[in-house]
């Protein structure tokens, strides 16, 4: 898989990219992801990418060229499945949509700035606009590091235990069951749970999908809304 993030702040994610299971599933081949400054792709010979917004608003607007000329080059390079713009006003991300765009071949995040960018590029390039939540960011790179994170640590391979990514929270609408590591009593806070310590098998998955079910209906029952375990 490939991702390229175009951005005017490359300096911000380029530590992420490099890091922890993101940075080891570059080097184990399983994505490689390219950060693009988008300065780097207009003609303007101070490297503005943006300009004041017709009507009078307020803020700067990302303007079409250099977006277009980015976007044009990766494109004339491979195919992209998706091009997706960062915004508050996209749709909600969520794990079933960074599952599906792990299955991508090549995708493209462009983050957001400023007010906002020349509406002609999302009615013409952007395929796919998400957001991360309900709040405003003053950029989408932080978007773009959370999306970029959740869709490569489920790729084959990324993490070293494969069914820690199944059994994660929300992998099937269940928030997770707690875990616990050694020592298996630690001051008076009392003593890990028994089944964990039995070594059989079949009721410590019972136990784990019990925990679920109780947590899930306890913290989040809007995941089990219509479903039998409501
Ligand atoms: N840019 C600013 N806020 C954002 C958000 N909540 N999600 C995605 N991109 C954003």
């Amino acid at each position: 898989m490939r991702i390229d993030i175009i951005t005017v702040l490359p300096e911000l994610l380029e530590n992420f990219t490099k890091e922890s299971i993101v940075g080891r599933a570059q080097k184990k081949g399983l994505v490689e992801i390219h950060v693009h400054n988008l300065r780097d792709y207009t003609l303007d010979k101070w490297r503005r990418v943006d300009d004041y917004p017709f009507g009078g608003f307020a803020g700067m607007v990302m303007q079409c060229e250099p977006i277009d000329r980015c976007i044009s080059q990766l494109k004339s390079e491979r195919h992209y499945d998706e091009v997706i713009f960062t915004t508050p006003d996209g749709e909600q991300f969520s794990q079933p949509m960074a599952n599906k765009l792990s299955l991508c071949g090549n995708i493209i995040i462009l983050c957001g700035h400023y007010k906002g960018i020349d509406y002609r590029v999302r009615e013409h390039l952007i395929t796919k606009e998400v957001s991360i939540g309900d709040y405003v960011l003053t950029g989408g790179e932080l978007a773009a590091a959370v999306m970029t994170d959740a869709i490569v640590r489920i790729l084959p391979g990324a993490i070293g235990d494969e069914q820690s990514a199944l059994s994660d929270s929300f992998q099937d609408n269940l928030l997770a069951a707690p875990v616990y590591t050694r020592p298996a009593e630690y001051k008076d806070w009392g003593r890990v749970p028994d089944v964990l310590l039995s070594g059989h098998e079949a009721r410590i998955k019972e136990w784990e999908l019990q925990q679920s079910i109780e947590r899930t209906r306890r913290l989040r029952p809007d995941l089990l809304r219509g479903t039998p375990l409501e």
